[in-house]
């Protein structure tokens, strides 16, 4: 049993008992470890953050639980088959899970592989862009997928994940976030997500996808710069990170699994009703180009169709979406 296998195990005990004492006996017996082991396990999920009451003869008592997103708290109740039931890699701080979550992939960890981060000192936006994470707030996530697709179904992804998180949270928290294109996402009119996609290819197919997430969750306002908001000032109260996160994680299972068997235009549908974007005037700069016109549809493919001044539909891959209102 791993050290994160057998933490999961000792707190799904203390949340059987509620909040009863239990005694190192017990614990020792229904894990079939020795008491040294659980005399051991329990001083270090003390480290981890946990107070944990010691009382002779009745046993041991979980007071409070850390906000942390370590693996064993997301797996605890995470109903999915595969997406966070592999490893969850939680760090305290990294350079950016995406880099992580990729070397990890090189190395063949499987589709379902989670990297988390309490804050990233170099957290990566898309276009060279960086994204601020500050410790105590966020989730900074970044999730290895490996579908059978071509690179150009790659920004389809992406827009599932927007979907699934976007779900994720009016399940969670009750706000009508929704997506603007390509990969962000908002609420009242500021951003509260970003996804950047990283791929690792062959001509023509996809080897592996890391799809990471960045949420401002419970994080002040006045870190996040300007633009930006968090789900937590939107709606005045604090929000459970690790319950989000296992939220998140099981949407963008059922999202995925059905981008996998019948495409993304199955998803098309629900991708568009949750757009911020269709229907309104926009300026998209992509790469060098500047497009103006109307956004009118969201093809099967993922691309953003604008209907130009001259009344022509261009195609738009990817860009900063600026609306004009
Ligand atoms: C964007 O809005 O430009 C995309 C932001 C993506 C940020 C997330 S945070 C977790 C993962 N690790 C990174 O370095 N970036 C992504």
């Amino acid at each position: 049993m791993t050290e994160s296998v057998l933490k999961g195990k000792i707190l799904t005990f203390f949340r059987k008992n509620k909040e009863q004492y239990v005694s190192g006996e017990d614990i020792s017996q229904s894990l079939e470890v020795s008491r040294a082991y659980v005399w051991k396990y329990m001083s270090k999920l003390r480290d981890d953050g946990y107070a944990i009451d010691a009382v002779p003869h009745l046993g041991y008592r979980i007071r409070s639980v850390p906000d942390k997103l370590f693996g064993y708290e997301i797996k605890n109740g995470l109903k999915t088959r595969t997406i966070g039931k592999k490893e969850v890699y939680h760090y305290e701080t990294t350079d950016s899970t995406n880099n992580r979550a990729y070397e990890l992939a090189e190395q063949g960890e499987p589709e379902g592989t989670v990297v988390v981060a309490e804050s990233q000192t170099h957290g990566k936006g898309r276009i060279g862009r960086k994204w601020v994470s500050p410790k105590g707030g966020g989730i900074y996530m970044s999730l290895i997928l490996r579908p059978d697709v071509e690179i150009d179904e790659v920004p389809s992804v992406t827009l599932v994940a927007a979907v699934a998180i976007t779900r994720a949270i009016k399940n969670i928290i009750g706000i009508n976030a929704r997506i603007k294109w390509p990969n962000d996402i908002f609420y009242s009119e500021k951003k509260v997500c970003g996804i950047l996609t990283e791929i690792k290819a062959q001509p023509g197919r996809v080897d592996f996808l890391i799809l990471g997430v960045g949420i401002n969750v419970n994080t002040t306002v006045g870190k996040l710069p300007a633009g930006s908001t968090s789900l937590k000032h939107e709606t005045g109260y604090p929000i459970n990170r690790a319950q989000l996160m296992r939220c998140i994680l099981e949407e963008l299972e059922k999202y995925y699994k059905k981008f996998r068997k019948e495409g993304f235009a199955s998803l098309r549908p629900e991708c568009k009703k949750l757009s911020s974007v269709l229907g309104e005037n926009v300026k998209i700069k992509e790469h060098h180009k500047v497009v103006k016109g109307k956004a009118v549809d969201i093809d099967s493919k993922g691309a953003l169709i604008v209907k130009d001044n001259k009344g022509q539909r261009r195609r738009i891959f990817s860009g900063d979406v600026l609306l004009k209102g």
